[in-house]
């Protein structure tokens, strides 16, 4: 197998006791961690399975969109999760990894991370990271049988393009220090083995409207034909879903597109 330049021993050493990771796997190039993993679950593979790919070549991100992947720069990971909760209960698996990911971005680059509803973290008022969790339900029984959680990290000191470089970050280029992927992959299963168990009681919501950057906020609602509304970003409900006010009015947003103005 070509070998990595992500250390599979160190961010092993680095793993905290009865870590959610069970078997880990570090690869050259995957057209996408998600996508993997969800053959792999489909395939009867447990819980605990993480696949980092040194770079993706098809690179998912949410509503669609492709994830940027280069090589060297960053971290792509996915986990597999076999939570026994409520399928209703699933989507909280966005928002708890979105909380640990923020610690642990946190905890390596020593500055503040928030939360932007529902899948992205910022450092700065830039985003850092996108989030993609895709779940595997079994339609005849209305059952959950899997989440397969995709974490996406500019972690390098890069150069943006010009049009992203307004919007887009990496923790390095936030902290102005050389952040090593390996710390940062184990920071990050050691935090969401620390959340995960949160997602039953949803005690990680607190957590979640404390980073967020919306709350209290005007907010633009975007539909996807470009056209969009004015609200404020309220609360959450307790499965996650943003609370909006609008004319007035409290709404529920389930998922989609919002932007805020810094
Ligand atoms: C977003 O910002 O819209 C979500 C991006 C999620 C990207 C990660 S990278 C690892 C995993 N594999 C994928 O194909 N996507 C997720």
């Amino acid at each position: 197998m070509e070998e990595t330049t992500i250390r599979k021993e160190q961010i092993e050493q680095l793993l905290g006791e009865a870590s959610l990771c069970k078997e880990l796997y570090i690869v050259k190039e995957l057209d996408s961690t998600n996508r993997y993993v969800k053959e792999l679950a489909e395939n009867g593979a447990p819980e605990g399975v993480v696949v980092i790919a040194e770079a993706q070549s098809r690179g998912r991100g949410r509503l669609g969109r492709s994830f940027f992947s280069p090589e060297g720069t960053g971290i792509y990971m996915s986990i597999l999760l076999r939570p026994e909760i409520e399928l209703q209960k699933a989507v909280r698996l966005t928002s708890m990894t979105a909380v640990a990911v923020a610690e642990a971005i946190e905890h390596v680059s020593k500055i503040p991370a928030q939360i932007k509803w529902v899948n992205d973290i910022f450092l700065n008022k830039k985003k850092v990271c996108g989030i993609l969790a895709e779940a595997g339900i079994d339609a005849s029984e209305q059952k959950l049988k899997y989440v397969v959680v995709g974490i996406g990290i500019n972690v390098g000191r890069m150069e943006f393009p010009e049009e992203l470089s307004g919007i887009a970050t990496s923790v390095g280029n936030e902290c102005e220090q050389e952040v090593k992927r390996e710390a940062l992959i184990a920071e990050v299963i050691n935090c969401l083995t620390k959340w995960y168990p949160t997602i039953e009681d949803g005690s990680f919501l607190s957590e979640s409207k404390r980073r967020s950057v919306l709350l209290g906020k005007e907010i633009r609602v975007h539909h996807q034909d470009g056209s969009f509304y004015e609200a404020v970003a309220v609360d959450f409900d307790d499965m996650g879903h943003l609370i909006i006010e609008k004319d007035g009015q409290k709404e529920l947003l389930h998922s989609g597109e919002v932007s805020i103005r810094f």
